[in-house]
């Protein structure tokens, strides 16, 4: 007998695998407060990650798109640890999230250079909409690649947009107060919250194009005043913030798109000279309207995108209505919108509305992504949900991840995407007591003879199962005749009850081919502490393996088997070995 097959006929009776809690179902209590404003979960083998439980309010229909992963950043008063977060699109675990951001906007992935990356804004937010951070763009590995920001002002990058353009440029919106004459409205030595959006330079991160909201709007364009909710504007915090503006796009023919929520308008500006060449909706609204106002009358919107190139009339446009602010209730629920836009003769019309069958108001945030089968993913902004629709209009599925009107938990905007991750990092692995964020320490599994091994790698995408190498005797645990037990890996965290049988335990991850990804530490389960593993040595086809290895051999399956060192870090298969990641200024380059 073998030592692998000994320990399998030893441990099978008392083996049980269970993964973390799954998404509820169209469970009753949840919009009830029954697990709180926000449920979570935490895990025993990731202390740095929180993760909501979705409850699943309709259950997905025909025809849902293939996107793998929904990308989400809950924030508010009941969100403790806010995060950008990557959710496997099938079964709402997180697979990725990464709490040092802190409170993140906009998370989704975008292309530069012919690369996959992840990108969000992180930094400080006030409650009156706006922030002051900076624009990431993370690769695959979770490397930092890109820090970006707003260019020459008092202040940094806002919340509101991170969009890159075909030609390595990104677009960003700015909120910059100024001293401004407000005694028309009775305030004395006011504030004004001016909109502002750069093009800026990725690689360089300078400045190719500044627009600002004050050289071509007045404040009368506002559908509020100076006092209305927190925009008193006597100091530059509260400043009075008559645009708002919260999407830029820039299309084929060089204009932008911008959608500016306090004047209920979506105007095209000039790539070369700023001007307004038209403006949807608001007081300045230049379209008839061919849907008895429907098509021009949003309140409060996100979200403005073109959804068709300019060569074709009408033009196809997207935008998410709230039709709501926290301060105005101008529509009992909120729409996404599909618009045709006929530039030519200036008309518009609704094509398609998206509504929630929930009949959700959100009154602040929120989008509409259009997905590559021509259904529409549509965030509901400070609702905590997001709902996916048939491209007529059809609600497909809907989940939330707090209570819907709970005010107190959001996501700026959801999208559905695939994104392949293959972390620097090793897998986690750990068992016994749990220290909580808290600092409560509890006893999971500890001593007897029901040991539980939790693993899990944050951030890794392909992982389908986990091949756990056990032994009683030794830690050089490195080789797949070691394997004890193979798991299939369902969620963020994947535990395996050991029953006391045996004393070091390592995880080894597999993608579906079943080919290496990266291993854990090795877990000492009788002194209940990790330590560094040596180097794997992973062949994926046993059986052809012959039983005495010659050094040369050993040596080469070494290098091609994305080797974990004991200090350094798991590297992905293809990945270019001896990659040198450095600082320069605010830009991280490779
Ligand atoms: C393993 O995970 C499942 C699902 O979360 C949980 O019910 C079970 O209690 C866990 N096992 C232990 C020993 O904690
Ligand atoms: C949790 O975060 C700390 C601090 O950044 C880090 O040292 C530790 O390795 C992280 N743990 C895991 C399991 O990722
Ligand atoms: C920075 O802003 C100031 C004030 O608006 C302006 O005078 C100056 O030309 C700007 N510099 C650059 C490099 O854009
Ligand atoms: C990209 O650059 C080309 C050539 O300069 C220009 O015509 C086009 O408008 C630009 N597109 C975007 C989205 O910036
Ligand atoms: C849009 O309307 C404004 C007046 O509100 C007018 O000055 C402008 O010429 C119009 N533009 C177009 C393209 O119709
Ligand atoms: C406008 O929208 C309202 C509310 O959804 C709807 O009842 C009405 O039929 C719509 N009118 C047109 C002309 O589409
Ligand atoms: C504009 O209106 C004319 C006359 O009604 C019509 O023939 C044309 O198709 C419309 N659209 C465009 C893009 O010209
Ligand atoms: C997903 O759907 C899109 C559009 O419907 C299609 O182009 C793509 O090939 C599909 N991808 C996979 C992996 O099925
Ligand atoms: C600390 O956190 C743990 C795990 O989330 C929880 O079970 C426990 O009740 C908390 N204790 C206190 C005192 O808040
Ligand atoms: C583990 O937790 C239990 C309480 O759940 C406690 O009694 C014990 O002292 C802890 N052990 C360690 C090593 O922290
Ligand atoms: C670990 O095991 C491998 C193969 O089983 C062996 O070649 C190697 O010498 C061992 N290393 C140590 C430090 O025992
Ligand atoms: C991004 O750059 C800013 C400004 O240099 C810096 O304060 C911040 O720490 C950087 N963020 C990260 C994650 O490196």
């Amino acid at each position: 007998m073998t030592f692998a097959s000994t320990l399998v006929t030893a441990l099978c009776a008392a083996s049980l695998v269970l993964a973390d809690e799954p998404a509820f179902i169209q469970n009753a209590g949840y919009q009830q407060s029954a697990y709180g404003q926000y449920p979570v979960q935490t895990f025993v083998s990731n202390p740095n990650v929180t993760a909501p439980i979705f409850n699943v309010i309709t259950t997905p229909g025909e025809g849902v798109s293939n996107g793998s992963h929904l990308f989400v950043s809950p924030r508010g008063t009941a969100v403790s640890n806010p995060s950008p977060m990557i959710v496997d699109a099938g079964t709402l675990s997180v697979v990725w999230s990464a709490e040092e951001y802190g409170t993140a906007f906009d998370v989704k992935v975008q292309q530069y250079n012919g690369e996959d990356y992840l990108t969000f804004w992180a930094g400080e937010t006030f409650r009156q909409g706006y922030g002051h951070g900076y624009y990431y763009m993370l690769n695959s590995s979770y490397d930092v690649v890109y820090n970006l920001t707003a260019v020459n002002l008092t202040v940094p990058g806002d919340i509101h947009e991170f969009l890159l353009t075909p030609n390595g440029t990104a677009l960003i919106t700015i909120y910059e107060p100024l001293a401004w004459d407000l005694t028309a409205y009775g305030v004395q030595g006011g504030w004004l919250m001016d909109s502002l959006f750069q093009e800026i330079d990725v690689e360089t991160n300078d400045l190719i194009f500044e627009w600002r909201a004050s050289d071509h709007y007045n404040l009368s364009e506002a559908y509020l005043t100076p006092g209305t909710y927190l925009y008193d504007g006597k100091s530059a915090q509260s400043a009075f913030d008559f645009f708002h503006i919260n999407s830029v796009e820039k299309d084929d023919l060089g204009n932008y798109l911008i959608s500016a929520r306090h004047t209920h308008s979506i105007s095209y500006i000039s790539g070369t000279t700023g001007e307004v060449l038209w403006q949807l909706g608001g007081k300045r609204n230049n379209f008839t309207d061919l849907s008895s106002g429907n098509a021009t009358n949003f309140a409060w919107q996100h979200d403005a995108r073109w959804a068709s190139p300019s060569s074709q009339q009408p033009r196809i446009m997207t935008l998410f209505d709230n039709g709501a602010a926290d301060f105005n209730q101008s529509f009992p629920e909120s729409r996404g919108l599909r618009l045709a836009i006929d530039t030519v003769n200036m008309t518009a019309a609704v094509e398609t509305s998206y509504n929630s069958p929930q009949r959700i108001s959100s009154e602040s945030q929120g989008n509409l992504q259009p997905l590559p089968n021509g259904n529409v993913m549509v965030g509901w902004g400070s609702d905590p949900a997001f709902t996916e629709f048939s491209s007529s209009g059809q609600a497909l599925w809907t989940a939330q991840f707090g209570l819907i009107n709970g005010k107190a938990t959001s996501s700026y905007r959801v999208y559905k995407q695939s994104w392949t991750g293959s972390p620097r990092t090793n897998p986690s692995i750990a068992a016994g007591n749990v220290t909580a964020s808290n600092g409560t320490t509890t006893n999971v599994g500890a001593g007897g003879t029901s040991d539980t091994v939790y693993v899990s790698w944050n951030g890794a995408t392909r992982i389908a199962s986990w091949s756990f190498l056990a032994s009683n005797s030794s830690d050089n645990l490195t080789t797949p005749d070691q394997a004890w037990r193979n798991v299939s890996s369902n969620g963020f965290e994947t535990n395996v009850t050991v029953a006391g049988a045996a004393r070091y335990l390592r995880a080894v991850a597999l993608d579906a081919d079943d080919a290496y990804l990266g291993a854990s530490d090795i877990f000492d389960l009788q002194e209940r502490r990790r330590r560094p593993g040596p180097r794997v040595n992973w062949q994926e086809e046993e059986e052809e393996e012959p039983t005495e290895t010659t050094g040369d051999e050993a040596s080469a399956t070494q290098s091609e088997a994305a080797a974990t060192s004991s200090t350094g870090a798991a590297v992905s298969l293809g990945a270019p070995m001896g990659l040198v990641v450095g600082l320069v200024g605010a830009v991280v380059m490779f």
